[in-house]
């Protein structure tokens, strides 16, 4: 395994040569699956807090799940770049404990680097961070940690003033040292802009195709979240389905006597079986 394919910087390296591929997973079966489909790099994305632990949004999600989930995929996922979303109020106190928290994602759960949520407000923290020797990706746009302020999950960048500081906001993160920048929910043209702006790659979800790469949460790309389909998701395989099918059939089975069969059981030597059943 190459030392540089795990490093964040082997991102930039593919900008405007090859399209980036990212997707998010948060336990080892997850992590296995995206690895051994060949992913570009993984994030442990902070939507963990809905999409595996059934949570409304992601301001619940701590440290200490964070770095739960973050050790099973890199359990799963040894050779593929992964990186860590630093959750809600882990960033946010003080410089001393964004870089402490963002050392426990490499010190602890073995990610390469982390997300930080965050325009020109968070970017002089992000700077501290990656003077640390932390590699940062950036992520403006919609910003779920930010949904309050922001009015909901909404698309951004479509006013003027809202456009332009997403632009500003871009090559603040990239002057602040970030490796790559997540652009969420932005109109198409308007990532076009800021991917040609900024030397760093951008990663959109819900971008549109002019980004440098796309990432998706890995339970809509495999249908396992019905609850949220969102218009920027492709279902690649409706998961929820296929496996409810499967469960309904195992129930079916067992009711009526199908499973377990033969094939499924143990055997115990007839000798011995003749010794038990004579006590
Ligand atoms: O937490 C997450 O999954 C994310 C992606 C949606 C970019 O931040």
């Amino acid at each position: 395994m190459s030392l540089f394919k795990l490093s964040p910087y082997s991102l930039k390296e593919k900008k405007g040569k090859e399209p980036i591929v990212g997707i998010t997973a948060y336990d080892y079966t997850s992590a296995r699956i995206v690895e051994d489909a060949g992913v570009d790099f993984i994030l442990i994305g902070d939507s963990a807090a809905m999409v595996m632990l059934g949570e409304e949004d992601t301001f619940s999600m701590d440290m200490d799940k964070m770095l739960i989930f973050c050790k099973a995929v890199s359990r799963g996922a040894k050779d593929t770049l992964r990186i860590g979303d630093m959750p809600f109020l882990s960033y946010h106190l003080s410089k001393r404990e964004a870089i402490y928290n963002a050392g426990l994602f490499v010190k602890e759960g073995r990610c390469h680097g982390v997300k930080v949520e965050g325009g020109e407000e968070v970017a002089s923290t992000i700077e501290a961070i990656v003077n640390a020797g932390i590699p940062v990706l950036g992520h403006i746009g919609l910003t779920p940690q930010r949904s309050m302020e922001l009015g909901g999950l909404k698309v951004q960048g479509k006013t003027i003033e809202s456009a332009k500081k997403l632009i500003k906001d871009a090559k603040v993160l990239e002057s602040a040292g970030v490796f790559a920048i997540v652009l969420e929910c932005v109109p198409a043209e308007l990532a076009k802009v800021i991917t040609e702006e900024v030397e760093v790659p951008t990663i959109g979800i819900g971008a549109g195709k002019f980004t440098d790469g796309q990432i998706l949460v890995f339970h809509d790309v495999v249908g396992l979240f019905p609850e949220m389909r969102p218009k920027f998701v492709k279902t690649y395989v409706y998961g929820f389905e296929a496996l409810s099918a499967a469960v309904k059939m195992y129930i079916k089975e067992c009711k009526s006597g199908i499973f377990p069969s033969e094939k499924e059981s143990y055997k115990i030597p007839e000798e011995t079986l003749k010794e038990i059943l004579k006590e």
